[in-house]
């Protein structure tokens, strides 16, 4: 099992523009006790399809790699989620809005009941560079790939819209896990459908220079026509995907194991690869993180955990994490990204 850490330095808490991305969470510093957390659960593809909303508005993410590449990754519009949500609110079955409010605001989370997953965070970029500089690592040796506290899930995603146009012999599964089924739902399952479109060129323009300043929002219509080319695109390509929503924890790890007792694990259901941005922020769910990594990621994978050096106020640090990776003697390695984008 090897590790690479991708983590930004942080700007002393001034306020930095980040293109579109969060920066660092803000978090009530008291924490709800464990068992006030979300239990874990599975989803089939086709129950978040069945979720997904009629259209949905996006826009291009401009991940700059070196002076002359950028990758662009497109993802649902904030503000479309919260339109979608606005009209869910009219329903009294639901209270998913009521829930979700910290997300448009400074608040940011709400510790136990929405863990930021609606946006994309700073690190979720730079974990999306560090997987284009090495690709060559997970290209053509990564069949299982887990993707912890996806929320917007960039990472899985370029994987994805990277994977498209090339794969197809080797089965190739991803799982996302994100705390709260609602952000599986409204954002990862909806970019996952644009990186398909996108690596299919079945999207509108696609360069961010010319969505720049336009009042026009590029929208799809999710039609059953869509949705079932999606569908099969993945099946011949060999790709499958599943879902977990709720809190790491034995429970989600057995269930990652087709319903193993914890702590058994089964070769087949272990992950080569293991994806993770901004996981680290919090001190009172990092054990349960790690024990994620350990029972789910193969001795011969590779994981990829982007984090801040230091989460102020709120107590997380990539110190804190990297002396529980020495205390299981795993191999890592850190890259120190300087960028302030
Ligand atoms: C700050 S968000 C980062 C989202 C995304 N990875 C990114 O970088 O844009 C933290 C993510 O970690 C997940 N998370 C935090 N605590 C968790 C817990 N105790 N159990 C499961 N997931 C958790 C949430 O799902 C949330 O999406």
């Amino acid at each position: 099992m090897s590790f690479r850490f991708n983590f930004d330095i942080e700007t002393d808490g001034e306020d930095v523009e980040t293109g579109g991305v969060e920066t660092t969470p803000s978090v009530p510093v008291e924490e709800t006790p464990d068992s006030s957390r979300i239990p874990a659960q599975l989803h089939s593809i086709h129950e978040l399809i069945s979720k997904l909303p009629p259209h949905i508005a996006f826009s291009p993410l401009a991940i700059p790699l070196t002076s002359s590449k950028t990758i662009t990754i497109p993802r649902r519009e904030l503000f479309d989620v919260r339109m979608q949500l606005m009209a869910e609110d009219n329903n009294p079955s639901t209270d998913t809005s009521q829930n979700f409010s910290a997300a448009f605001t400074d608040e940011d989370i709400r510790t136990n009941t929405y863990e930021g997953g609606l946006k994309s965070w700073e690190c979720s970029s730079d974990l999306v560079k560090q997987l284009a500089t090495d690709s060559e690592v997970w290209m053509n040796s990564s069949h299982r790939i887990l993707e912890l506290g996806c929320g917007t899930a960039l990472p899985s995603c370029y994987i994805l819209q990277t994977l498209l146009p090339v794969s197809g012999d080797q089965p190739v599964h991803f799982t996302l896990a994100d705390y709260n089924l609602d952000v599986l739902r409204l954002v990862t399952l909806p970019n996952l459908i644009l990186a398909y479109l996108y690596a299919t060129n079945g999207l509108p323009s696609m360069d961010p220079s010319a969505t720049e300043g336009s009042e026009e929002t590029p929208e799809i219509e999710l039609t059953s026509t869509l949705i079932s080319s999606f569908l099969s695109t993945l099946q011949t390509h060999n790709i499958t995907i599943s879902f977990l929503s709720g809190s790491w924890s034995p429970a989600m790890i057995s269930l990652i194991h087709g319903g193993l007792e914890y702590p058994s694990t089964a070769e087949e259901t272990m992950h080569s690869l293991l994806l993770a941005s901004e996981t680290i922020y919090s001190p009172s769910s990092i054990p349960e993180f790690v024990d994620m990594i350990e029972y789910t990621l193969a001795s011969s994978g590779k994981g990829y955990i982007a984090a801040k050096d230091v989460y102020f106020g709120v107590g997380g640090s990539v110190k804190d994490f990297v002396d529980i990776m020495e205390k299981k003697k795993w191999k890592w390695e850190i890259d120190v990204d300087t960028d302030i984008d």
